[in-house]
């Protein structure tokens, strides 16, 4: 769903002070009561995540806006988890996103036009052989494009589960857009790498591995990828290791597979703070994640070393766009009565997409 509206911050909220701000949020959160509810993706900003009335990662975020009778949701997140929580809540709440153009990169790789093209190829190339899956981090077109298509949603904390529950519908899978997590999960799954394809919506054509055939392939990656877990390397966890032995090396099922091969764990964010919460004292950390999971880790837990495996950091500059400033204004602008940050899917859209997310929601409790 392209990002429709994106209105400059006014100036009087650069000019308020951090404790006016704080007062104002806080304020609106006791006018509205029990009727607003701000959910947090771990990568949000500290100044932000302050005022998260529950944290988590995307299926965790995704499940409790479904339970959630709050008329108003101000998702401190990205563009696609706001949408998610739109389809999954009812027509009477309203689902806000602080900034509108808290986009994802990853989500805008795979838009429907590629993926009906895509589709149209490699159906006629493999016949009614092909489930679609997609990954949470995409658009609520590409999500209903997999409900209508008998295909799923899937997050990193379920995505192994989904994976085994298409397989079971039909012998291959085209995974959106996310070419690392389809990868990593497929081959955590004992599907050899020589199964795999990638299909490239840029040239309209699918790359086989060398020793791939075209009959063999049972996983059809879409060549998108996050451009903020690109930035984990090899020679990162090497130089570490090279350093200090002792190090564990904890990453994103969204970096590379030579990444996540050469790591100590992979996991979704929750995974990856689950572990982080029960290692011993004492025991050192380089994660490879968004960073102010990772600051907001080591701030924690001050007994463990953590830090960034990547030395320069990685933030994702979309979740940093929901800033104090642009939660602020827009519980103000709510308390006033104007929707201006609503995200609304369309209810065509909305309706298949719905399906996709069931599937996810039932096949996996
Ligand atoms: P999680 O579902 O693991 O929180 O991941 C969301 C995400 O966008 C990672 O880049
Ligand atoms: Fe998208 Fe990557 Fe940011 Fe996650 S970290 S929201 S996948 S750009």
């Amino acid at each position: 769903m392209a990002i429709t509206k994106t209105v400059s911050l006014p100036d009087e909220y650069r000019a308020l002070s951090m404790e006016e701000k704080i007062n104002r949020i806080k304020a609106a959160k006791a006018f509205f009561g029990e009727r607003l509810f701000i959910p947090g993706h771990h990568y949000q900003r500290e100044d932000v995540i302050q005022f998260a009335d529950f944290t988590g990662d995307s299926l965790q975020l995704a499940k409790k806006c479904g339970e959630s009778n709050a008329e108003f949701i101000v998702f401190c997140g990205v563009h696609f988890m706001a949408e998610t929580a739109d389809i999954l809540t009812n027509s009477t709440q309203r689902v806000l996103l602080p900034d509108l153009a808290a986009g994802c990169s990853m989500a805008d790789m795979a838009t429907l036009s590629q993926t009906k093209r895509a589709w149209n190829t490699l159906t006629d190339m493999y016949g009614d052989s092909i489930v679609p899956l997609t990954y949470v981090n995409s658009t609520a077109e590409i999500k209903a494009f997999c409900g209508e298509n008998e295909g799923a949603c899937l997050t990193s904390s379920n995505a192994k589960e989904m994976v085994q529950w298409a397989l079971t519908k039909k012998q291959r899978i085209l995974f959106l857009p996310d070419q690392h997590l389809g990868r990593n999960t497929a081959y955590d799954l004992g599907i050899p790498l020589s199964e795999m394809a990638v299909w490239c919506p840029i040239k309209n054509e699918l790359e086989f591995t060398d020793e791939a055939n075209r009959e063999n392939v049972q996983v059809i990656l879409w060549k998108g990828h996050c451009s903020v877990h690109e930035k984990f390397t090899v020679n990162h966890i090497q130089e570490l290791r090279n350093k200090d032995p002792q190090i564990n090396i904890i990453v994103h099922p969204e970096c590379s597979h030579e990444v996540v091969q050469a790591a100590d764990e992979a996991g979704s964010t929750h995974h990856i703070i689950q572990i982080i919460e029960k290692a011993e004292s004492g025991s050192k950390w380089a994660v490879g994640t968004e960073m102010n999971l990772v600051n907001r880790l080591a701030m924690k837990h001050t007994d463990k070393t953590i830090k960034s495996l990547n030395p320069y950091m990685c933030p994702c500059l979309t979740m940093n766009r929901i800033d104090i400033e642009h939660l602020c204004w827009s519980l103000d602008s709510l308390k006033n009565g104007t929707y201006q940050f609503q995200i609304s899917v369309p209810p065509d859209i909305s309706k298949y997409a719905m399906i996709a997310l069931d599937r996810m929601l039932i096949s996996v409790k």
